[in-house]
């Protein structure tokens, strides 16, 4: 298994082009089982997540084509082409689904398109319970039949979906992705109160109308999505990754250094970016993304309360926890989007971190500085918290189970290196 190595202390300089957004892709490559024309996805990441969203496609009998390789320094990516002429299986089976919790995006398309899914069920994962009861509610509001049977959502609606009105009794990116794709081709107009409004969820909204939905309200907590019969191609630009853009941001302030980070703006991510200034980092605006300077400042801990957007992301709470052990005072970071997002608490520890746990909160106590350490995490973000804490700690960080950051950091080792830092991926048994 690959493990990262790093030498801690350089402080970070440079540029940093950020790819498509994971979270934006994984929805719009669902939306192709919408329609029997081709959709093209632009500025793609090539991430493992995504590869494992391709495989369950072509299972369904979805062609797939990728080609474009990224430009030199640029954010433009590759283009990824999907056709679902036919769908040639409805079952999106346990072994695809228990990698990759998202393939559940799969069952508001199939049910929307040929009247019937048969999805696993997603289970337990590091997190969270990460239920996904108000996915199935929600399409039983739209007239699907729904079975629980042998780990299996089995969901029916032989004579089509319905238009629907649909209150979350609370906010999930997921359910209102899978439910928005599912009715623009239910039989009249849906309405979807209290949905998401992450940039993902407009991302998607937008390349659905692309293709023919009529979907309004889009960046506003009520969606009005009038079915229609049958959706058609689209070429659409997938956003940038603002938990990508993020986490490098992060990597500026922990490292006092100086990154400038092309293809993201201010929208996609104001609460982290006013957290951020006022915990002493200057943000600034460039021609085409935002620069994040530290060198020299002296940064102080600030509280943080993870929310749905537009709050602070819970994508980011790991990593901002990383860069509050290294500042003057103390910060109290509260988790209020997953029950169990600290498994990264242990690891910054045993690199010297103060941090104390209680239910949802986290007090973190700044040191004057970490030192390296083995470390290993449970998931994706937890490991990035400690690719960054690794960053700016005295001596050897190595990250154990790489293929986590493998799912959502497209090329992480390369383009922290390019900016000045001492990491290396060591390959298998190296
Ligand atoms: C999406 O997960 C993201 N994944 C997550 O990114 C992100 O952390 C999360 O949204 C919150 O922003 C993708 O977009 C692929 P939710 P999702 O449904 O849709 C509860 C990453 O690191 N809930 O908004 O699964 C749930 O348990 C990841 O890239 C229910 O109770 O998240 C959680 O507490 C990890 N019932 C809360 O809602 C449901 O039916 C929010 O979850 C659905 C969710």
């Amino acid at each position: 298994m690959d493990r990262i190595r790093i030498r801690g202390g350089n402080p970070l300089k440079g540029r940093i082009a950020i790819s498509g957004a994971k979270n934006a892709a994984l929805p719009l490559m669902a939306a192709s089982l919408l329609t029997d024309e081709t959709l093209t996805l632009t500025n793609l990441p090539q991430l493992a997540d995504i590869a494992t969203l391709a495989s369950l496609l072509a299972q369904h009998g979805v062609a797939i084509s990728m080609n474009g390789e990224a430009p030199q320094g640029g954010h433009s990516g590759r283009a990824l082409s999907l056709t679902a002429a036919t769908i040639t299986n409805t079952t999106a089976p346990y072994d695809l689904v228990r990698k990759m919790r998202a393939s559940v995006l799969v069952l508001g398309p199939l049910v929307a398109r040929e009247g019937r899914a048969r999805v696993s069920l997603p289970g337990g994962c590091a997190i969270g319970t990460r239920p996904v009861d108000l996915h199935l509610k929600g399409l039983s509001q739209l007239g699907a039949a729904i079975d629980l049977t042998e780990g299996y959502i089995e969901a029916r609606a032989p004579h089509g979906l319905k238009g629907a009105h649909i209150v979350f009794p609370t906010v999930s990116v997921g359910a209102t992705e899978n439910l928005m794709m599912a009715a623009t081709l239910a039989d009249g107009e849906s309405v979807l109160v209290n949905v998401a409004r992450e940039p993902e969820i407009g991302d998607l909204a937008r390349c659905l109308i692309a293709m023919g939905a009529e979907i309004a309200g889009v960046g506003t907590d009520t969606l009005r999505i009038r079915g229609v019969k049958r959706l058609g191609g689209a070429t659409h630009a997938i956003i940038a990754d603002r938990i990508e853009a993020g986490s490098y941001a992060i990597a500026a302030a922990i490292t006092r250094g100086d990154l400038e980070l092309s293809g993201v703006s201010v929208e996609l991510f104001e609460a982290f970016l006013e957290c951020l200034q006022r915990m002493g980092v200057a943000v600034m605006p460039t021609a085409d993304g935002l620069r994040f300077v530290c060198s020299g400042n002296e940064l102080v801990g600030v509280d943080v309360m993870t929310e749905p957007f537009p709050g602070f992301p819970t994508d980011l709470q790991a990593q901002i926890m990383a860069l509050m052990t290294t500042v003057s005072g103390a910060a109290m970071i509260t988790e209020t989007v997953f029950e169990n997002r600290f498994m990264h608490v242990p690891e910054l520890c045993r690199m010297g971190a103060n941090i104390n746990v209680h239910r949802a909160s986290a007090m973190v106590r700044g040191v004057p500085h970490l030192t390296g350490a083995p470390v290993m995490a449970t998931d994706l973000r937890a490991s990035v918290s400690l690719v960054l804490a690794g960053l700016a700690a005295r001596g050897e960080t190595t990250i154990n189970r790489v293929y986590h950051l493998d799912r959502g950091y497209e090329r992480i080792e390369e383009k922290l290196a390019a900016c000045g830092a001492d990491i290396e991926r060591v390959r298998g048994n190296a």
